[in-house]
């Protein structure tokens, strides 16, 4: 059987941002900057090494600056010419490497990430596809390749399953996320047996929690549009792929990366300061100053 390969990759980007206001109040919360680079940036990153070529952008109001910075600047590219800054100039270019295409479209109300999802149903079309979350800031461990690179890997090595990330939490969170149910498969992945979105932690299956990075197959699309209301009232991916398990099989795999809840204070903090003590141009000094703290 041919796989076939992971070309598309889907970024909801259309939330408010609310709990980053003001910073939020005039660009979106994915253009936050972790040291030098905004958010979405990383997440468009760790896509393109996993070999995605399409980028996908579920966006909404008030999301310009993420077209913007996927875009070519001419002008500013003009102005580092000009003056010969060389290296700042393949920094500017670098957001929108050749061969990678950017597509759009909008996600109108918040009506949840499932409804996101089906947004870019007639951009991915018929093949397997990926969804990134990235408020899920996802830092490679030592030596690895991102957590897309790993989930490719994982598709791949059980015959094009649906794959999604997990990682283990506190029982006290499990309100939180998705918790999958699972039985073993081998090191790394489990083979998943239900999933339920933001159990209360006396009622949750597992503490095995979905983070935001998924390969799902195509058919999702129709059972997301077959789908009622779930948590919080929205139309919940989770109740899509607790359907679609009954058919097709969905494989959870636990990354060797550090993820970051870049969608909370601490968590965005947290990531701030581990990039900020791998950066080359910052490590040293920074990493003596927090010695002092
Ligand atoms: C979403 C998903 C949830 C998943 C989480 C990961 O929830 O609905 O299943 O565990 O992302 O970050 P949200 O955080 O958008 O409420």
């Amino acid at each position: 059987m041919t796989i076939q390969h992971i070309r598309k990759a889907v970024f909801p980007v259309a939330g408010l941002g609310s709990r980053f206001l003001p910073a939020t109040k005039a660009i979106a919360k994915e253009m936050l900057p972790i040291v030098d680079k905004p958010l979405i940036q990383y997440a468009v990153e760790e896509a393109i090494e996993a070999g995605i070529t399409d980028i996908i952008f579920v966006t909404g109001r008030t999301k310009r600056s993420i077209e913007d910075h996927f875009d070519k600047a001419y002008e500013l590219e003009t102005e580092l010419e000009a003056r010969h800054k060389h290296e700042l100039l393949a920094i500017a270019r670098g957001t929108s490497p050749k061969g990678i295409s950017f597509g759009y479209t909008r996600q109108s109300e918040p009506l949840g990430l499932g409804h996101a999802v089906l947004m870019a149903k007639a951009l991915v079309g018929n093949e397997p596809f990926a969804v990134i979350l990235p408020d899920d800031f996802i830092d490679p461990a030592m030596g690895k390749v991102g957590c897309l690179s790993e989930m490719v890997a994982a598709h791949r090595l059980h015959g094009g399953a649906s794959v999604l990330a997990v990682q283990n939490v506190d029982r006290s969170q499990t309100g939180s996320y998705g918790i999958v149910s699972t039985t073993e498969l081998d090191a790394l992945n489990e083979r998943v047996t239900g999933i339920v979105e933001k159990p209360k932690p006396e009622v949750a299956p597992s503490t095995l929690a979905v983070v935001g990075r998924y390969i799902l197959a195509p058919e999702i699309f129709s059972y997301i549009e077959n789908i009622k209301p779930g948590a919080g009232g929205e139309l919940q991916l989770t109740d899509a792929i607790a359907e679609m398990l009954k058919n097709k099989s969905v494989i959870a795999n636990r990354f060797s990366g550090t993820r970051y809840d870049c969608g909370s204070k601490l968590g965005y903090l947290q990531a701030t300061v581990a990039c900020g003590l791998k950066h080359p141009e910052t490590r040293e000094a920074f990493s003596a100053y927090l010695k002092k703290c």
